[in-house]
């Protein structure tokens, strides 16, 4: 039984679900839907940029009518573009979504990234202007008030944001009619994150972890090519624990994120690890394993640089710890 936090809704987020970035190749990840599906995966998390709504309504569809599962067993987040922070372009961007998840409604909406771009006449790709993105400098409360509409009209039954920093976060939700219920962001061992996790305990909204563990397939978005040091996998104290527990060292990361009420989304497109990374709600880390996995790890890992922007409203950099990013 996968464990759920609960929403300012009142609906419950599952502790665990599926994340869909770079699962782009349609038979491989139709495949590794059907896999999750079938092991009893009812989150699953994507987004307009992962390019894969399609593939994703398609295989609901398919369950749903099938009647192997109910919509209302299912948690669909998915997230706004940075190229439709544009009070003209959220209720558009939002019904093309839902149209290819084949859904009349999702129960997760996020505004992807606090940065916005400006995107082309006839599609949502960026515009370049000298080699970079063209800024979208759309304050976030104007976006969010399109999104507070959808929200009222029931196809967007839940609100958040990924990538925000504190700062950013605490702003919109001082301005919100409809608080943010979810903040989405990278989290993991070696960046726990405990700033962000206080202010949402504090403001009742609920983390979610992307790259859980460590993103290991992943190639370094940031501006100086390199990737970072450290693999929590491979973490001494995790391999350590996972012969312990006689689990697998993915299995530990989940787990003690998950047991601290943090929703995890590990993207896996291979159908063993599927089976394997859901299968962490049948033991407990105990308390002082627990604190030796929230501490003491001196890596730090950060892959993405959300803050960056030249125009962006926070420039430059005033609440970012930089310190991190060495
Ligand atoms: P794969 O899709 O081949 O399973 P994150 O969600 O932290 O970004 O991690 C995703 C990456 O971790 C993917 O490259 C995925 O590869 C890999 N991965 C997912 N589950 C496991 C696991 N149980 N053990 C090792 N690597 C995993």
């Amino acid at each position: 039984m996968i464990e759920t936090t609960t929403l300012n809704t009142g609906a419950k987020l599952p502790l665990f679900g599926l994340g869909t970035w770079q699962s782009k190749d349609e038979a491989e990840f139709k495949l590794s839907l059907r896999a999750a599906l079938d092991a009893g995966y009812r989150l699953i998390d994507t987004a307009f940029v992962y390019q894969n709504e399609a593939f994703i309504g398609e295989i609901l569809e398919e369950y749903i009518q099938s009647g192997k599962i109910k919509r209302e067993e299912l948690f669909i987040t998915t997230k706004l573009p940075f190229t439709a922070h544009s009070p003209l372009d959220v209720a558009k961007c939002v019904e093309l979504q839902l149209k290819m998840l084949r859904l009349d409604y999702v129960d997760l909406y996020l505004i992807h990234s606090p940065t916005g771009f400006k995107h082309q006449p006839d599609s949502y790709w960026p515009i370049i202007e000298d080699g970079l993105f063209a800024n979208d400098t759309t304050p976030h409360i104007e976006t969010w008030r399109e999104l507070e509409k959808l929200y009222h009209s029931g196809k967007l039954r839940a609100l958040g944001v990924s990538n925000f920093s504190a700062k950013q976060l605490q702003a919109l939700y001082d301005a919100a009619e409809v608080k943010p219920t979810n903040l989405q962001v990278e989290l993991h061992i070696y960046w726990p994150q405990e700033e962000l996790r206080t202010l949402c305990n504090k403001l009742n909204m609920t983390l979610t972890a992307y790259a859980p563990l460590g993103s290991p397939g992943r190639k370094s978005s940031r501006p100086d090519g390199d990737w970072p040091e450290g693999d929590p996998l491979l973490e001494p104290i995790v391999t350590k624990l996972a012969e312990k527990y006689h689990k697998s060292a993915a299995q530990i990361l989940l787990r003690h994120a998950t047991q601290k009420g943090i929703s995890v989304i590990p993207k896996s497109t291979n159908p063993k690890r599927i089976v394997e990374n859901i299968s962490i709600f049948d033991f407990k880390l105990s308390p002082e394993d627990m604190e030796e996995l929230s501490g003491g790890i001196k890596n730090h890992i950060r892959l993405f640089l959300h803050e960056y922007s030249a125009h962006h409203p926070f420039y430059p950099l005033d609440d970012v710890d930089t310190s991190k990013l060495e």
